[in-house]
């Protein structure tokens, strides 16, 4: 069973500035709570409690603050900072230490993964003990994410980054466990054109030995990567619309935390204290 996860939460958020000349892009608000919220949350939710954050130099303080007391959240919150944007792989390097002799999960902190069938599915895939399980979600924006190319008979044909041209719709998700291999292998890869270790290098290893596994998320399932202005008004306003409309909110990590029975009411109550007069404590305070 997998036990623990990377939040990649570094990057320049270059598409994003002048919004994120001084904040990291992960520390934005996406409608009511911070963007690595909703992937911390996920993660909760199938029962993590180990997390590395990947992160830029001198931006822990700054992600210490926004969590506040990671005991009152149950969890364990580690962090290694990453010199530059090297590339999605280098997090199995930079994280060589907190992985250990285990398999792990990463995610990136820009994706935001909704739907109530997900962490059953997620949750059934962590078991897997071998190998490597990558997400994919049908998607008409092919072009701006890794893709998986399958024959006839449903076995891959090819798995590339970013292609102008695919009759696949099957895009990789921002979501990805491994074995332990991944440490040895993400040290094999080389960078490529645009001067980053790539995802889709990793993941053709995995699928060279046999060893990849392929999961679809279901079409109930909603899966947004905020790359941009764009795609973080969608979602926020996704995420707007729903609590708007049903009495929960998404993505609170206390209320995942207390249903899991990792925390009790007082950390609550300092929960609600850290979060001061705000609507998200008026939630917190619903919860008690
Ligand atoms: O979102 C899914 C896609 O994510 C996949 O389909 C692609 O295969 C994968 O390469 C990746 O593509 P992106 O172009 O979206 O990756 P991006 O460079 O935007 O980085 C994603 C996140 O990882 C972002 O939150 C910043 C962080 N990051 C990125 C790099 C390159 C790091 O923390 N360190 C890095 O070195």
């Amino acid at each position: 069973m997998i036990k623990k996860a990377i939040i990649l939460c570094g990057g320049t958020g270059s598409r994003m500035f002048p919004a994120t000349k001084t904040t990291n892009k992960q520390l934005l608000p996406v409608y009511d709570k911070p963007m690595f919220y909703y992937p911390l949350s996920l993660l909760m939710l199938i029962g993590i409690k180990n997390f590395l954050f990947i992160i830029n130099k001198g931006q822990k303080e700054n992600f210490l603050k926004s969590i506040g007391s990671a005991t009152d959240l149950g969890i364990n919150i580690e962090f290694k900072e990453q010199s530059k944007p090297n590339g999605l792989p280098e997090a199995f390097i930079l994280g060589e230490n907190f992985i250990g002799k285990d398999s792990v999960l990463m995610i990136l902190g820009d994706n935001f993964f909704y739907g109530n069938m997900l962490s059953p599915l997620i949750k059934d895939s962590l078991s897997t003990k071998k190998g490597a399980n990558i997400y994919l979600y049908p998607s008409k924006n092919t072009s701006a994410y890794g893709v998986v190319e399958l024959k006839k008979n449903g076995e891959i044909s090819k798995i590339v980054e970013k292609p102008i041209f695919t009759k696949s719709n099957l895009v990789i998700t921002g979501m990805y466990t491994f074995d332990n291999n991944v440490i040895k292998y993400a040290k094999k890869l080389k960078p490529s054109k645009r001067g980053e270790l790539e995802m889709v290098d990793l993941i053709n290893i995995y699928k060279k030995k046999n060893n990849l596994n392929l999961i679809k998320l279901g079409r109930g399932s909603a899966w947004l990567d905020v790359g941009n202005y764009d795609d973080l008004f969608s979602a926020s306003s996704f995420i707007k619309n729903i609590e708007d409309r049903q009495d929960y909110k998404i993505g609170c990590i206390e209320e995942i935390a207390l249903n899991n029975k990792w925390i009790n009411k007082h950390n609550i109550k300092n929960r609600i204290k850290f979060n001061n007069n705000s609507n998200y404590s008026k939630y917190l305070k619903g919860l008690i």
